[in-house]
């Protein structure tokens, strides 16, 4: 079977490459390498600076990511030791420039306005990142979408806000594991607008117990109504040691769901288009010019430092981290002991993965294939100094499939290609690292 009918007979929702590799692939690295040494060989004038907040009020019933709830009475620490680490990693990178930075978790909003002020403080006394100069987006939740937080990143200049809504059905979001009023969400949506942030961005995610096409166009529409400038569609996913997961068991796999998700993504996907939004992913779809916000930064080629629990830092040869945990116990492990770090551990990598050759080409296009805009085969050989159809002849089948086209030396998903990259990008990865991933113990 060819490489695109192997992806036409799978499911269609294989995974979320968004980083690849992911962290599961993380192990301690074999010694500690000092980040003057990390990064010695890297360009450092067009970085991604990326700060995690791992707390939330609750946990969703679908989220997998690296947050505590009962963070109260663990923010004042934790943001001491992350300005410590934030002059560590300063100190240990030299002469830096950083073009782009965002703040996510968890939910940042989290922090009462006077911790976000600090945070904002300490950002730009330790990297010069200040969301006056360089675009800056931060995650919210709608409870903490508060006026008096809103107006602290409206007074420090960031430019986009991004809001988890999920559904603005509450009978979904009950469904979903995440309670929450309509009334709250039109609230938070309202504060933003208020505040007058340039960019919002609304997540909504489909699939969810007994939704129909019908009842997510229902959330579209409500959405539409503050004429967000991006949107986000995720599938729902019931992940290992999630709530759902816990509750429903795994389900990934299911064929019958997995119509439903693409019928119900379809419909919101043309509702989309027809309202003038442009498709960026198979997730993202944006109104207006292209890059409202954010300089050329490049993802598949700049580097990425990471701050707080939980954060990655890429290089071009190593990607790291803190371990990695799902389950409360174990990150509340983990942010314990990097509340508990000094100076000495902040400034060195013991945690992540080294790419070797083959894991650095297929990230490049894993970034830039699962992308509307494609993959340039002249960008690729001249970053690789290869040909992309001898290192990945795979590639070939997905245009014999109708899945890519391949015009004017840009391989692009077709539509049809582009609502499965959830089925393409896990078969990108490299056979080394899957296995990692694979074998890697959930906690
Ligand atoms: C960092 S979270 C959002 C920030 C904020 N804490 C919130 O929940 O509103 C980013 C987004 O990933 C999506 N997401 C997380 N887990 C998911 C899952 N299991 N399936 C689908 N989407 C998911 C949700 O849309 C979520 O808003
Ligand atoms: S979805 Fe958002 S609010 Fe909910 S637990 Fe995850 S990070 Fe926190």
């Amino acid at each position: 079977m060819s490489h695109a009918a192997a992806i036409l007979a799978g499911p269609v929702y294989g995974g979320y490459q968004y980083a690849y590799p992911h962290k599961t692939a993380y192990r301690p690295l074999t010694r500690p390498v000092p980040l003057r040494e990390v990064w010695a060989e890297e360009p450092k004038t067009g970085l991604f600076l990326y700060v995690h907040i791992p707390f939330c009020p609750m946990r969703c019933g679908f989220c997998n990511l690296f947050t505590l709830t009962r963070g109260e009475g663990r923010v004042g620490p934790y943001l001491d030791a992350l300005r410590l680490q934030a002059e560590t990693v300063a100190d240990q990178l030299g002469t830096l420039q950083v073009a782009r930075m965002a703040i996510g978790g968890g939910t940042p909003t989290f922090l009462d306005p006077s911790d976000l002020d600090r945070l904002f403080y300490d950002l730009r006394t330790t990297f010069a990142a200040s969301p006056t100069l360089i675009p800056t987006s931060v995650e919210t939740a709608p409870g903490t979408t508060t006026p008096d937080r809103l107006a602290v990143l409206r007074a420090h200049g960031v430019e986009r806000v991004s809001i988890g809504v999920e559904s603005f059905r509450g009978d979904e979001t009950r469904a979903m594991g995440r309670p929450q009023s309509r009334d709250a969400v039109e609230a938070a949506l309202r504060a933003i607008r208020d505040a007058r942030i340039p960019v919002l961005n609304i997540d909504l995610i489909y699939g969810a117990a007994g939704q129909t096409p019908a009842r997510f166009l229902d959330s579209v529409e409500a959405a539409l109504a503050w004429e967000p400038e991006e949107l986000f569609l995720y599938p729902l996913y019931v992940r290992p040691l999630t709530g759902l997961g816990r509750r429903d068991g795994a389900v990934e796999g299911d064929g019958a769901w997995d119509v439903r998700r693409l019928a119900i993504y379809r419909a919101a996907r043309d509702r989309l288009r027809a309202a003038g939004y442009a498709q960026v992913s198979m997730r993202m779809f944006r109104r207006g010019p292209e890059a409202t916000w954010g300089p050329a930064y490049d993802c598949a080629r700049d580097g990425m430092v990471g701050l707080g629990a939980g954060a990655r830092s890429y290089t071009a040869a190593l990607h790291y981290s803190t371990p990695y945990a799902v389950g409360q116990a174990g990150i509340a492990e983990i942010v314990a002991d990097y509340v508990a770090r000094d100076a000495v551990r902040h400034g060195r990598a013991d945690y992540g993965a080294r790419l070797d050759d083959e894991d650095r080409r297929r990230r490049f296009v894993l970034m830039h294939l699962l992308q509307s805009a494609g993959l340039s085969l002249l960008a690729y050989a001249g970053r690789f100094g290869t040909a992309l159809l001898d290192d990945l002849p795979e590639l070939a089948s997905l245009v014999e499939a109708g899945l890519a086209t391949l015009d004017g030396g840009t391989l692009t998903l077709t539509e049809a290609g582009l609502e499965r990259s959830d089925a393409i990008g896990p078969r990108l990865q490299a056979a080394g690292t899957r296995e990692r991933m694979r074998a890697f113990a959930l906690r």
